[in-house]
């Protein structure tokens, strides 16, 4: 077995397994499409799946694919791409199908298997390809859940490391492909005005967002035994915890960076249910897939707290929902209120600073601070913003990030085992003992009860929405 971290060279092939189902429609033919643009690409991709397809028909989806998502099609750029392509065919379940994926590959050194499949295939495909002889300096990538809770998820890495080094494996969380992530780190540590901020010394507590106006629509067969904790609190939210919270890396290896962010998740209390809200939007058991008395949350409310010096005493408050009214996340900081001044207007008493770092669907960074405007004759708050995607055009998107990455050998931006692991530890006893659904009306900021989670410090703040 390799090392694959410490092997970073680039992938001579990339082959996808499950190339003619959902995921590679809405997002890989399009990443591929943009990383083909830009010039990033540079091997023979071939695609694996069950369906008995021609090579033509796998090259018509590529282009409905990649038009659905709004893209107009530049003749050059496809023609180059799906010259790259490739098809074989067959149940994975057999053997023979890992031989002729060798065959498709004979002479690659460093492929990078890419499992857009039902995780309870990953072990089988991954047994396949290592009895063929195909994952000595292979990476592979695999897509969330890893796992369902903590012990599931340890089950599902030992399968997988009979076969394969931890250091080969490619664990996506779109959230590490998300700019935003990347840039808190920065942010906060490579600015002294900022730096010492984010602790305990000056906050009062950090609320993180996640909003989404849509629903579940037609994934309800995918999204009724998962839920929104399962979904996106305990993989993408968690990510975001973790930029927010962790202490800096002292290089950038990816080694060094993994080891900060599950330290940073040692420090996180196991979540307490008393501080746990969950909702359903009304309208969600009508959804196809979904259960008649289901009691999957589609939005969740809860408390972290972190024991460590840093944070010790300031609660995160997370919350996510389907069928808000905007799509719109962020991480927000509540600074501590000063005390009553002893000048300046009677009975006004200041509000705490704010400093939200707004993730999606664009990027920026907007401080409140509260001073004497000219334009009224009055103290009250003023809004700083600068938005990140303002200077620069358009970034990649986490898809195109994450598939290059893997290509390169640059692990940074996916998950460990520890990590996984540590989030599951946190999130178990919500999973162990879910607290009553909620109903709540579409288009609103979910149930009620949500409020009282954050109850004494000054409620949940108003996400940073628009301009
Ligand atoms: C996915 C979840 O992982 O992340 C979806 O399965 C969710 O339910 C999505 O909508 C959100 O990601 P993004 O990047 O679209 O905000």
């Amino acid at each position: 077995m390799t090392s694959a971290a410490t092997d970073p060279r680039t992938a001579d092939v990339l082959v996808i397994f499950g190339i003619t189902g959902d995921l590679a429609k809405v997002m890989t033919f399009r990443s591929l499409y943009r990383l083909e643009a830009r010039g990033l690409l540079s091997c023979p991709i071939v695609g694996v799946a069950a369906d008995d397809w021609t090579l033509d028909q796998l090259i018509e989806r590529a282009r409905t694919s990649i038009e659905g998502t709004g893209i107009t099609i530049d003749k050059s750029v496809f023609d180059s791409l799906v010259a790259r392509l490739s098809y074989v065919s067959g149940d994975l379940a057999d053997a023979s199908v890992y031989e002729r994926v060798g065959d498709a590959i004979r002479g690659a050194e460093t492929p990078v298997f890419y499992l857009e499949i039902p995780p309870f295939l990953f072990g089988r495909v991954v047994q396949g390809l290592a009895d063929a002889g195909l994952t000595t300096h292979a990476r592979v990538v695999v897509e969330k859940p890893f796992g369902h809770d903590r012990r599931s998820a340890r089950d599902l890495a030992d399968q997988l490391h009979q076969y394969i080094d931890e250091s080969q494996l490619y664990r996506i969380d779109h959230y590490l492909g998300k700019m935003g992530l990347e840039e808190i780190l920065y942010l906060r540590f490579a600015n002294a005005v900022l730096e010492p901020l984010w602790s305990r010394n000056y906050l009062e507590c950090v609320q993180i967002t996640m909003a989404e106006d849509f629903g579940v629509e037609d994934r309800g067969h995918f999204y009724d035994p998962v839920g929104a904790l399962r979904d996106v609190v305990v993989n993408h939210l968690m990510q975001v915890v973790a930029a927010a919270a962790m202490e800096p890396p002292s290089r950038g290896d990816p080694t060094t960076l993994k080891d900060a962010t599950t330290t940073l998740f040692r420090a996180v209390e196991e979540a307490d249910p008393a501080h746990y809200i969950r909702g359903q939007y009304d309208g969600y058991l009508g959804i196809d897939g979904v259960a008649k008395n289901s009691t999957t949350e589609t939005y969740a409310a809860l408390r972290l707290d972190i024991e460590n010096w840093r944070w010790a005493g300031v609660p995160f408050f997370i919350r996510t929902g389907k069928r808000l009214p905007v799509t719109q996340t962020e991480l927000r900081l509540v600074f501590k209120r000063p005390p009553r001044l002893g000048f300046g207007p009677s009975g006004h008493i200041a509000e705490p600073n704010q400093l939200v770092i707004r993730l999606d669907p664009s990027t920026g960074v907007r401080i409140q601070v509260d001073a004497h405007r000219a334009d009224a004759a009055r103290i009250m708050p003023i809004e700083l913003d600068m938005e990140f995607g303002e200077e620069g055009g358009e970034g990649p998107t986490p898809y195109e990030v994450l598939l290059h990455a893997a290509m390169t050998g640059q692990s940074t931006r996916f998950t460990r085992q520890d990590a996984v692991e540590e989030t599951w530890r946190v999130m178990q006893p919500l999973l162990d003992a879910p607290t009553p659904i909620h109903t709540y009306e579409p288009g609103t900021w979910g149930p009620a009860a949500a409020d009282r989670v954050p109850a004494g410090l000054g409620g949940w703040r108003m996400p940073w929405i628009g301009d």
